[in-house]
C-alpha cells in the first residue's frame, strides 16, 4: 500500500575486510522512488569522484589521471602536491597509480571498500580530495547515492570484459554500453542513504559485542534536506 521504491543494498561492503577484521567494512543501503536508481549489472565500473563545491565537469573520466589531478588542483587553487587521491590497490590500477604519483599528488591506497572511498571525498576530515579507479558497478550507484546526500560529484562508466557481462547489461535494460553516468543520472530523485559500521573505520565504529549487549553505529542521510544523523543503537542480545 505504500509508495513503490528502488532499493540498492550491499549487506556487507568489504567482505574481505570483515573476514580479516580489517577497518572499513560497512552494511550499506540506499532507497529512492521507484525507477530512480540505476539498475547496475554486476560488472565493473570506472569511477571518478570529488567532493562538493566544484563546478560540473571540473574533472572528467575522459581526462587521464595526471590531467585530473592538475584540473582539481587548479580548481582548488593549490598545487598537485596538495591533492590526495584514493585508489583501490589492484594490479589493474598500477599505471594509474604511477601516473598520479608522477604529478606529486599523494595516494591513499585502500585494499577494499570503494563506497567508503568515494564518500571520503566529501568529508574534509579524511584529507582525500578525489577517488578514481575501477570497482563494482552496484557499489558505484551506492556511492552516487551517498554523494547526493553529502554533496560532491561522481562519474561512472560500465566496463564489460566479455559477452556474458554485456548480456547482464542488456538484461538490466542498458543499451548504451559506453555511456558515462553522472551522479544524478545514477540516482535521479531524492534518496535516503544508510551505512552501518561492521568493522571499525574512519566513517563508522564497528559492531561492538559485550556480554548481553550489542551496539552499532549508523550514518543516515537524506538528500532532500541534506540532513545527517548518527544513530548509536544498543540492544540486549537476550530477551528482556
Ligand atoms: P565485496 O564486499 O563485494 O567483496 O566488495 C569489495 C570491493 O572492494 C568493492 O568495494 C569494490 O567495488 C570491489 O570489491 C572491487 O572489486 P575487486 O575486488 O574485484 O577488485
Amino acid at each position: 500500500t505504500g509508495p513503490k521504491v528502488d532499493i540498492a543494498v550491499d549487506p556487507l561492503e568489504g567482505t574481505t575486510l570483515c573476514a580479516k577484521d580489517m577497518a572499513g567494512s560497512i552494511a550499506v543501503m540506499a532507497m529512492a522512488e521507484a525507477g530512480s536508481l540505476l539498475n547496475a549489472p554486476d560488472v565493473y565500473m570506472d569511477k571518478l569522484a570529488i567532493g562538493p563545491g566544484f563546478a560540473p565537469d571540473t574533472v572528467t573520466l575522459d581526462m587521464d589521471p595526471a590531467a585530473r589531478v592538475a584540473a582539481l588542483a587548479k580548481a582548488k587553487g593549490c598545487q598537485a602536491e596538495d591533492i590526495t587521491v584514493c585508489i583501490l590497490e589492484r594490479p589493474r590500477h598500477s599505471a594509474m597509480i604511477a601516473a598520479v604519483r608522477s604529478t606529486g599528488a599523494s595516494i591513499r591506497l585502500i585494499t577494499d571498500g570503494d563506497v567508503a572511498g568515494v564518500m571520503h571525498c566529501a568529508d574534509p576530515a579524511t584529507g582525500i580530495d578525489m577517488y578514481m579507479g575501477e570497482g563494482g558497478a552496484p557499489e558505484g550507484v551506492l556511492a552516487a547515492a551517498a554523494l547526493k546526500c553529502m554533496g560532491g560529484q561522481i562519474y561512472g562508466r560500465l566496463l564489460f570484459r566479455n559477452d556474458d557481462e554485456k548480456a547482464r547489461a542488456a538484461k538490466a535494460g542498458i543499451t548504451d554500453l559506453d555511456r558515462i553516468y553522472t551522479r544524478d543520472e545514477m540516482v535521479t530523485q531524492d534518496v535516503i542513504f544508510a551505512a552501518t559500521g561492521v568493522t571499525s573505520g574512519s566513517l563508522l565504529a564497528a559492531v561492538h559485542r559485550e556480554p548481553g549487549w550489542l551496539t552499532c553505529e549508523t550514518l543516515l542521510m537524506r538528500s532532500k534536506t541534506g540532513s545527517v544523523r548518527r544513530i548509536n543503537y544498543r540492544t540486549p542480545t537476550h530477551t528482556v
